[in-house]
């Protein structure tokens, strides 16, 4: 089925809300044309939510044949204005709007709520004009105090309207509604699911690489882990992969990667020892921006110098995302931009190697589903984002081989209380810092000049805003006493309270 996206961040939820009900779901802009949609041949189409008013300049519109086409419309908030509007209703303006938690009343039955729906429940609402006339050929069947229009339905036409948002949590029947229109309505069977992902994936993974050879670089991420798995299961000892690893991983990460891929898998892996050129490299280097290029500059080197010799070798697989497509352009322009990859530390312009990217459909959190699927420990599936040029940003100043050891003890006392505390799946990320300072404290009988530890924890949904994570006491008071006791040079803790904006998720 099709979600017409009037406004990005409503359009990503929906898609993913469909996908939980087993609908495969795919994003298109609104200027797709009646005939596109036609040929895309969906059987059902939502109209997602977006900016404010169907009355301003400009408002994105739906070509007006693609009620035409017979496919079963559901829209949503913005989308129900534009149902209401091009069929010939009215929509008010300048009402009152709501914003966040109203009431809606039902009147009479509704073909996509059934009766075990309460007559009056919570839904959630951001709007500020209302749909006042339904058009011809509809009911309305649900209001809400500044909604006189809260749900319209052609049963006719199977056209139908909710202002309300169905797709988050704070509307408790929401899931519902889409599930009746999808299954029910629409006709749409729930049969999409992570095994026939991997069987669809293997094949046509077979038939893009025949029988040569692909390369793929490993980061310990999810993304690049999941998409070498699932590209082993479809062509097995034609994949080489490899990992170069800089020193400047977690501590047991790069033991990690090696144990899962060449033991448990069987994956041929070129692990490239990399620590010692690092080091050299970053010697005397202190400033944020020249350690950051330094790092992604030998890594493509390196990268290159391994995989140079590696003959016949037609494809390169990446873990390029969904949302990593969506916000780059490829799903609404011409041009596929493929995101430069942190990961594999940005590509050579004059790279041959056709891409591979099997995960380009799925979000995240289907991603995280395909790899337990794949046999990938948890620790790698619900791994946190970690960035490229690794420890080496956690660090201020010299980063040196010693700095490391002493970041990674910390760092791993950190994530190992977060886990004992079960904590890790609620924060987007924590971890350790270490600055370049020192100060005074006491240790037994002795005066101490040694350096702190920071520890940074954080809630967030996308990494675009973050809330430093309201942890326990006795949990920041553990961690504090662990650090101070077996991190040798350690002799104070402090907790960044710093959200983002005003501060970033990293120190560098
Ligand atoms: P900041 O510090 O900018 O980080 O708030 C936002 C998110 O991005 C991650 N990050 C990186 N990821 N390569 C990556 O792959 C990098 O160079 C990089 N720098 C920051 C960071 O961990 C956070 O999740």
């Amino acid at each position: 089925m099709l979600v017409v996206d009037f406004g990005a961040q409503y359009a990503q939820l929906i898609a993913r809300r469909v996908r939980e009900l087993q609908v495969f779901s795919r994003i298109v802009p609104h200027r797709i044309s009646a005939s596109e949609v036609a040929a895309m041949a969906p059987s059902a189409i939502i109209l997602s939510g977006g900016p404010k008013s169907v009355h301003v300049d400009g408002a994105p519109t739906l070509d007006p044949e693609i009620y035409e086409l017979g496919v079963p419309i559901l829209g949503i908030c913005y989308g129900a204005q534009l149902i209401a509007q091009q069929l010939g209703g009215t929509v008010g303006r300048g009402m009152r709007g709501e914003y966040g938690r109203s009431v809606l009343t039902r009147h009479g039955t509704s073909s996509l709520m059934d009766d075990s729906v309460p007559a009056e429940h919570d839904v959630w609402m951001s709007h500020f004009d209302a749909i006042t006339d339904v058009p011809h050929g509809f009911r309305c069947t649900a209001s809400t105090p500044d909604a006189p229009v809260a749900m319209l339905e052609d049963d006719e036409r199977r056209v139908f309207g909710v202002q309300f948002h169905p797709e988050v949590v704070h509307s408790p029947y929401g899931m519902g509604v889409l599930r009746t229109f999808l299954h029910d309505r629409a006709g749409c069977k729930p049969t999409w699911k992570m095994s026939s992902v991997i069987t669809d994936q293997i094949e046509r993974i077979r038939s893009q690489v025949g029988g040569r050879r692909a390369i793929c670089g490993l980061s310990g991420g999810v993304d690049s882990s999941v998409a070498a798995a699932l590209v082993h299961r479809a062509i097995g000892a034609q994949l080489t992969c490899v990992y170069v690893d800089t020193g400047l991983m977690r501590k047991g990460e790069s033991e990690q990667v090696v144990e899962t891929f060449r033991r448990n898998m069987g994956i041929e892996l070129i692990h490239v020892d990399a620590g010692q050129r690092f080091f050299e490299r970053l010697a005397g280097v202190t400033e944020p921006e020249a350690k950051r290029k330094a790092i992604g500059e030998l890594f493509i080197r390196i990268f290159e110098e391994h995989t140079g010799g590696i003959t016949e070798a037609g494809f390169l697989v990446q873990g390029t995302l969904y949302p990593d497509l969506i916000e780059s352009g490829g799903v609404d322009g011409t041009a596929e931009v493929i995101k430069s990859h942190h990961n594999v530390g940005g590509l050579p312009d004059d790279m041959t190697l056709e891409l591979v990217e099997p995960l380009r459909d799925l979000f995240k959190d289907e991603v995280r589903a395909l790899g337990t699927e794949l046999g990938l420990p948890d620790e790698m599936v619900w791994r946190q984002p970690f960035p490229g040029p690794g420890l080496g940003v956690r660090i201020i100043g010299e980063v040196t081989p010693e700095r490391v050891a002493v970041l990674q003890e910390a760092d791993a006392i950190v994530r190992a209380e977060i886990a004992a505390a079960g904590l890790e799946r609620e924060i987007w990320q924590a971890f350790a810092v270490l600055p370049d300072i020192r100060s005074v404290g006491v240790m037994g009988d002795e005066r101490t000049y040694g350096h702190p530890i920071i520890i940074r924890a954080v809630t967030s949904d996308d990494a675009m805003t973050a809330d430093w994570a309201r942890l326990p006491y006795d949990l920041l008071e553990r961690m504090s006493q662990r650090i101070i006791n077996e991190v040798p040079g350690i002799n104070r803790v402090a907790y960044d309270v710093t959200s983002k904006p005003p501060g970033t998720i990293e120190w560098e």
